[in-house]
């Protein structure tokens, strides 16, 4: 929203696509724009009232076609106080379409009417919402024209409008009434047409260290309070400006004549929120793809540097301390704990069982792994002496956060570990991690992988600091972890090869990975790294169920990897292989340098470095990843933006 900041119609486009296209990670099946129209144009059946809306199916790419097709709009016009709106859709209800994509509107071609347009975001629970469309179209005579349970709100807010009588409805509490009909959360921007009256309710504002979390929206003021930003992730707006004011749960934002004022949902008279002015520490060069062919390409090739920052300031490698800042107040209380509780849903689900018998040496306690989606169709008995983590790299994800929800309710202690500052996770935990690996926009995980893995290592380490019998192994990992980064690189000089085994296998329909102990997890990551990108039938298999199943589909033609390395479960791993092999099997072969043993049964090898055990799971994700990358481009597939695919998952 600008005001008396002058910019062309181009520049607001521009704005607004660019922001959009920072934000397709997170849906791209269609998209939308609501700007201000020209003065005294005429309807023309999309020029609706002098807000002109412009949706298209498809990608942002088509949406920015699009706008340039529109000939009833002067693109070199300046305008000084402008309103511009844009929304990219992963579709929940309602096929991917123009109609059912965002922004909504109040009115169909309804020459005087109010317009509220709305772009929506994180609705978490549509139940409410998708009752309502039938019941209230019924009743009262509204006509709707997409699929979607959005299009509800600017429909009951028009409703709220033409029957408010002689009330003088300010713009805030119009929206607000509607608002307070929801059953769950929901995170809207509203667009009026119509001038209403305004409450000015002044920010407070508190400039210094900010220590509470924060929100998933993010209110930006730039300059002297004459243009505002309102962006559901700051990669959206970093350009622009490094100084923001996250939203809390329940916080009203409203920009009326200019002036920006926010206030509390459900406010006691008189109350005004304080929110901090942060400053980003989010350089732009962090959210664009440089050289590289692909987000996940080059997210990928920063694990050394990720994993490096991840234990930046939290290992002395002196004293072989491990300080994680945000969980040492409540240290006491975890080590007096019943059992941990690992959390998260698909790769931070991994990281889970990759780091499990780790904390479980480390900790000396019981360690729970599990999908979130599943802890709660479970209902999972959970005590108040239970510490239950919440494993997530946007901190969004809708089935953790009900897992996280479910388990504050019965007064466990809560724990997140997020690569999102200021996400709902972070936010609503009683302590936490970031693994500060860096903003990750390739929907496929990768580093944020490899970070959550290096966190929960540490988190074990600081469990078992006064442990005497656990101090050399202590001092192993400890040592592991510090040459990680290079061994890390080291692996990374593997992807040429790794690119020969993709051109052999890009044209399989089917691919099995296979491993066991602290390589188990690698299988299934890679193996879900190979679904979601390159979209092949792959199965990550615990070699120790081999024969109970997965042996019947071995055969000379059935491709399969097998990781196979120097650990306690090295012999059982080899008689894996020989099963294999005895069907004809012809497994390429991620192991450890120089193991002749090995290699000679292996059609083809990838050998990593060695690293301690419980670390090896970091080496050998890389070689899948990488693979995963080579065989979705061989297959023509766009990496950054899989197929039905979404990077948060705001919906359960
Ligand atoms: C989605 C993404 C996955 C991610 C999962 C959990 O399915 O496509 O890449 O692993 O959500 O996301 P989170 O942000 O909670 O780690």
């Amino acid at each position: 929203l600008n005001y008396c900041v002058p910019r062309t119609r181009k520049e607001i486009f521009e704005t607004l696509v660019k922001g959009l296209q920072r934000l397709e990670y997170r849906g791209y099946d269609s998209a939308g724009i609501a700007v201000d129209g020209d003065k005294n144009t005429t309807t023309d059946g999309i020029n609706n009232n002098n807000i002109v809306l412009i949706k298209k199916n498809g990608k942002v790419k088509a949406l920015d076609e699009e706008l340039y097709k529109k000939d009833c709009m002067d693109l070199e016009m300046e305008l000084d106080t402008h309103f511009g709106m844009a929304h990219t859709r992963w579709a929940t209800h309602g096929e991917p379409s123009a109609l059912n994509s965002h922004p909504h509107r109040s009115d169909k071609n309804n020459g005087n009417t109010h317009s509220p347009f709305i772009p929506t975001h994180n609705i978490h629970k549509l139940v409410t919402f998708i009752l309502i469309p039938t019941l209230f179209q019924n009743s009262k005579g509204y006509e709707f024209e997409s699929e979607t349970d959005t299009e509800v709100i600017p429909k009951l807010i028009k409703y709220v409008y033409d029957n408010r009588e002689r009330e003088d409805l300010s713009f805030s509490t119009l929206v607000e009434r509607v608002i307070q009909q929801r059953g769950s959360p929901l995170l809207i921007g509203v667009r009026s047409k119509y001038e209403l009256s305004a409450e000015h309710i002044p920010i407070q504002y508190n400039t210094g260290e900010l220590c509470s979390p924060l929100s998933d929206i993010i209110t930006l003021q730039y300059g002297k309070a004459v243009e505002y930003y309102f962006a559901s992730d700051a990669s959206a707006i970093i350009e622009h400006t490094n100084k923001v004011i996250y939203l809390e749960d329940d916080d009203i934002a409203a920009v009326v004549g200019g002036k920006l004022s926010l206030h509390r949902l459900n406010r006691l008279a008189g109350e005004v929120p304080v929110r901090a002015i942060q400053t980003l520490q989010m350089e732009l060069q962090e959210i664009m793809k440089g050289n590289f062919e692909a987000f996940m390409q080059k997210e990928i090739f920063e694990q050394p540097e990720s994993v490096f920052n991840t234990m930046r300031g939290r290992i002395c490698f002196d004293t072989n301390k491990v300080i994680l800042g945000g969980l040492k107040d409540h240290l006491k209380e975890i080590k007096r704990c019943r059992r941990l509780i690992m959390i998260g849903c698909g790769t931070s689900f991994h990281a889970a069982v990759a780091t499990r018998q780790a904390l479980e040496e480390l900790t000396e306690l019981p360690v729970m792994v599990e999908l979130a989606s599943d802890f709660l169709d479970r209902n999972t008995p959970v005590f108040r002496d239970d510490v239950c983590f919440y494993i997530s790299q946007s901190g969004e994800t809708a089935d953790t956060l009900m897992a996280l929800r479910y388990c504050k309710d019965r007064g466990a202690l809560t724990v997140g570990v997020t690569n999102t500052v200021g996400s709902s996770i972070s936010r609503d935990t009683d302590c936490g991690v970031h693994i500060n690996a860096g903003p990750e926009i390739g929907v496929a995980s990768t580093k944020a992988y490899t970070s959550q893995f290096v966190a929960l290592i540490m988190f074990g380490l600081m469990m078992s600091e006064d442990r005497i019998s656990l101090q050399t192994r202590r001092l192993e990992i400890i040592n592991g972890l510090r040459i990680l980064p290079e061994l890390i690189k080291k692996v990374l000089t593997l992807d040429k090869n790794i690119k020969s085994i993709a051109d052999e296998l890009y044209e399989q329909r089917s691919l099995l990975v296979m491993g066991r102990g602290f390589n188990y997890a690698t299988c299934l990551e890679g193996a879900l790294k190979i679904k979601e990108i390159p979209y092949m039938h792959s199965e990550g298999i615990l070699a120790g169920e081999l024969k109970h199943g997965p042996l019947a589909l071995i055969d000379k033609h059935m491709p399969v990897i097998m990781i196979i390395m120097r650990d306690a479960c090295y012999t059982k791993c080899q008689n894996a292989l020989q099963q294999v092999t005895a069907r004809s099997g012809r497994p390429i072969i991620l192991c450890c340098q120089d193991d002749p043993e090995v290699s000679k049964n292996a059609y083809k090898t990838i050998e990593l470095p060695q690293t301690v055990d419980c670390l090896q799971g970091i080496l050998s994700v890389i070689p899948l990843q990488l693979l995963s990358f080579h065989l979705a481009v061989l297959r023509g597939y766009d990496v950054d933006c899989p197929r039905s695919l979404a990077k948060s998952v705001t919906v359960e």
